[in-house]
């Protein structure tokens, strides 16, 4: 049997260019140093993390499809996808996993556009509007999650 890892923290499009797109909404850090920060803080909890990023929804469903078998908690900060995507919503259903959203901005201060979240339906709760410092409350969030099942 292959071993489960116990988080998945999966990344939307333009993750990617954390650090670079617009510092002053979503920071100076980049996504590499995101993912060191969310290291730090799963080892302290004795929790293995999956880090992953990609700009297609395809794959991204794919991902989750997977984590059905391969993890025990989903964070899923879906950027862009958080306002469109119904086969986000259809997969995080089927991965029948605890899902925390994450969003580094508060997208409900933010366009009305991205006040409306196809993800929100899904999970278990929602953590925006803190920055990179989000992931780490997503963490502890989705650990007590685990823990409690
Ligand atoms: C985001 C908010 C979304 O509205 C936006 O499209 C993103 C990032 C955030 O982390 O604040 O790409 O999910």
């Amino acid at each position: 049997m292959v071993e489960k890892t116990d988080i998945l923290i999966l990344n939307g499009p333009n993750l990617n260019m954390l650090g670079v797109r617009e510092p002053d909404i979503y920071g100076h850090e980049s996504l590499n140093d995101v993912e060191h920060m969310c290291r730090d803080r799963a080892q302290l909890l004795k929790m293995s993390i999956d880090f992953r990023q990609s700009n297609f929804e395809g794959e991204l469903v794919t991902i989750i499809q997977k984590a059905r078998d391969n993890a025990r908690g989903i964070i899923i900060n879906p950027a862009a996808y958080t306002h469109t995507s119904v086969a986000i919503q259809d997969a995080l259903k089927l991965a029948e996993l605890p899902v925390v959203e994450l969003h580094l901005s508060n997208p409900h201060a933010r366009e009305p556009f991205r006040h409306n979240s196809y993800v929100s339906p899904v999970a278990a709760g929602i953590i925006c509007g803190f920055g990179s410092f989000g992931y780490i409350l997503a963490i502890d969030a989705i650990a007590r999650l685990i823990d409690s099942k």
